[in-house]
């Protein structure tokens, strides 16, 4: 099969494979998604939203952000301090950004003027739209990585919604009770063929701390960037919370053996496929996150554990059924359109019980919050 997709980044791909011969299948996805001007994340194109390839919360209804911002609400109060830092890891188009800052502006004015929201974002293209959706905040800052930050100088809230199934990942497979690792390389007719090779000493180190033994003939991913950043904000935070929204499970789910082929998806104008090597640069490549992996290496970068549920449960303890009643009440065309939008975030065939919420704490004397009041029931898709 030949790579297919923007020429000049499929140039750039097999250049480096010829030269090293092999190319993990980690830096070809990291390649495919931020190779600066070429890569998905890295380019121009509309990528969320009807126009793009997938949706998220923060496109959906502003309720989504609006009872996010009650959360921070109730953690401002929890951390006690002037100087209040919000900090969005990938922010994507700037929606959820908006939604937060115009509640809190309109509801909340005094935690508004004490705190600072920054935004921390690696595609240029991202941070365009973000800037242009919010103009009328001049208080939001850029910044572009989290190292920029020095260790424990933020005192707030640290978030990301849909941030860690957007990291590059290593494939892993097991044959005959041995773990190999995925690389590509390329036959004489420019096709591409997978290979497999030893794995890294970090993967056979995670897969040891987290007691991972995956069934045989399994292919799955290993997301090690996440392991990598999960402790850069643990190093990082003075004091608050940080909470994490995205698709995924704890270890005992990730790997029973119905997942034989891990959850390694590409999403293309709406359509999701297992074709890796097609579209590259033009589609996104997305897999689920290992929550157990984050909680496990944000305890060793300080960061307590606080809870973990999904987004139907964090909603509903947020608020979300008073405002669909409301909404129920109103009786009106937008009103009956929105209810419709808000039950996508709770419906279990919509995001309900797909996406999921990891709070984890520093700092932080009582660190229970309304979003994880009432939990799911507990099994292996709850247990980290
Ligand atoms: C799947 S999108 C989600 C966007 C947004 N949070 C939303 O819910 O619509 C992932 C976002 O994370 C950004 N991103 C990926 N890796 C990043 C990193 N290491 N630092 C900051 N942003 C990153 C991408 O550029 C993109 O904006």
């Amino acid at each position: 099969m030949k790579l297919t997709g923007k020429q000049q980044l499929i140039s750039i791909i097999k250049d480096r494979i010829k030269k090293e011969g092999s190319l993990s299948f980690r830096d070809f996805m990291d390649m495919a998604l931020y190779y600066p001007e070429l890569g998905y994340y890295t380019s121009p194109e509309e990528k969320i939203g009807g126009f793009g390839d997938f949706y998220t919360a923060s496109e959906l209804d502003r309720a989504y952000g609006e009872l996010l911002a009650e959360q921070f609400v109730e953690i401002y109060q929890k951390v006690e301090g002037k100087n209040f830092q919000i900090v969005e890891i990938g922010a994507g188009k700037g929606y959820l950004a908006y939604d937060i800052l115009n509640f809190l502006k309109n509801k909340y004015p005094e935690i508004f003027k004490n705190s600072q929201y920054i935004i921390i974002e690696k595609s240029p293209y991202h941070i365009k739209t973000q800037k242009d959706i919010l103009k009328e905040f001049p208080n939001v800052r850029w910044v572009q990585d989290i190292i920029d930050f020095e260790d424990e100088s933020i005192t707030g809230v640290i978030f990301s919604n849909e941030l860690f199934d957007a990291f590059p990942v290593h494939l892993i497979r097991k044959i005959n009770g041995k773990i190999y690792e995925v690389y590509i390389s390329l036959d004489e007719e420019d096709n591409v063929q997978e290979i497999l090779k030893e794995p890294s000493e970090d993967i056979i180190r995670y897969l040891k701390e987290l007691s991972i033994n995956i069934p045989e003939g399994m292919q799955t991913e290993i997301n090690l960037d996440a392991v990598d950043y999960i402790q850069k904000i643990g190093r990082k935070l003075r004091k608050g919370y940080v909470i994490t929204v995205d698709y995924g499970y704890p270890s005992a789910e990730l790997y029973k053996p119905y997942r034989m082929r891990g959850t390694l998806l590409c999403y293309y104008r709406h359509q999701y496929s297992e074709n890796f090597y097609q579209n590259v640069g033009m589609q996104d490549i997305t897999s689920h996150v290992n929550f157990s992996a984050l909680k496990y290496y944000g305890m060793i970068a300080g960061l307590d554990f606080t809870g973990f549920t999904d987004q139907a449960h964090f909603l509903t303890n947020l608020g979300l059924m008073d405002i669909m009643a409301e909404l129920q009440e109103k009786n009106d065309i937008q009103s009956y359109e929105r209810l419709n939008r808000l039950k996508t975030l709770v419906l279990p065939k919509g995001m309900g019980e797909k996406f999921k919420v990891l709070v984890q704490h520093k700092n932080i004397k009582n660190p229970q919050i309304k979003g994880l009041e009432m939990l799911p029931y507990m099994s292996d898709r709850y247990r980290l």
